[in-house]
């Protein structure tokens, strides 16, 4: 009899199996399934409270899991500690203030800092050169747009091989919607990253994604490429 693990397993990055959580002793993650490929740009949706955040929190261990099972590279990381989690290259930027409003922005960047240094400040300060003469700045007093590219920033100085993006662009501009997506386009195009964006604006959604997930009752109800999905067929899922 074969021992090998299923193919879908030793082949994805990240690996979700039947993965159940609860928050706040209720059910939100309620069988949730998803592999992910290196390379991939995935593009999560689903309505308020459908358990997105929820997600991405159990991925990095944050939210305890009750059942299923998350590998990473093939390594079984259900129960592993943040820190480990983020040392084996996975980063977060959270749904809200996944920055410190106290320091500076040289030091929030320093903050992130740890992992190979593949992605160096001055890579991060070239995505983001409105960061360059800010470096002193508190980011308390900066705007909420560039707070967001803070945020991001510290993610990257981690030189994470999957990056995690919570709506990273609610709240911002126009046009600063449109850098933080050139910007996660980017980082999986030139810099082979591997990225999870949550996101509730479809049709940029569509537009920078290679494949669409979207969470209804705590599971993954639609996962499709991009190109083989209409937004109204999501629009009908949410
Ligand atoms: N701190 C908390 N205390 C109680 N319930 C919570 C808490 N955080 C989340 N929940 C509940 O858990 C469920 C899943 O929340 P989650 O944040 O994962 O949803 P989401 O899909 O990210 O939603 P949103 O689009 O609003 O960010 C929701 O029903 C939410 O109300
Ligand atoms: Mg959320």
């Amino acid at each position: 009899m074969s021992t090998s693990a299923p193919e879908k397993v030793t082949n994805a990055l990240l690996s979700v199996q039947d993965v159940h959580a609860d928050v706040a002793g209720q059910p939100v993650l309620q069988g949730l399934s998803l592999d992910v490929r290196e390379g991939e740009f995935v593009a999560v949706l689903g309505h308020n409270g459908a358990g997105k955040s929820t997600l991405l929190r159990a991925l990095l261990g944050l939210t305890p899991t009750k059942s299923g099972s998350i590998h990473l590279r093939g390594e079984d990381i259900t129960s592993a500690s943040t820190p480990r989690i983020v040392d084996s290259g996975v980063a977060l930027v959270p749904q809200q203030r996944g920055y410190f409003e106290n320091l500076s922005v040289n030091d929030n960047l320093s903050f992130g800092e740890r992992g190979s240094g593949r992605i160096t400040r001055a890579d991060v300060l070239e995505m983001f050169p409105i960061l360059q003469t800010r470096g002193d700045q508190l980011v308390g007093t900066m705007s909420g747009g560039q707070r967001q590219m803070v945020a991001i920033s510290i993610a990257l100085m981690s030189s994470p091989d999957l990056l995690m993006l919570d709506e990273p662009s609610v709240g911002l501009q126009p046009n600063l919607v449109d850098t933080v997506m050139q910007v996660a386009q980017r980082l999986n195009a030139e810099y082979g990253m591997t990225v999870i964006l949550v996101e509730q604006n479809i049709e940029k959604v569509l537009q920078v994604a290679k494949r669409v997930a979207v969470i209804n009752r705590g599971r993954i109800m639609l996962d499709q490429p991009v190109e083989k999905v209409t937004a109204d067929e999501i629009w009908r899922l949410l």
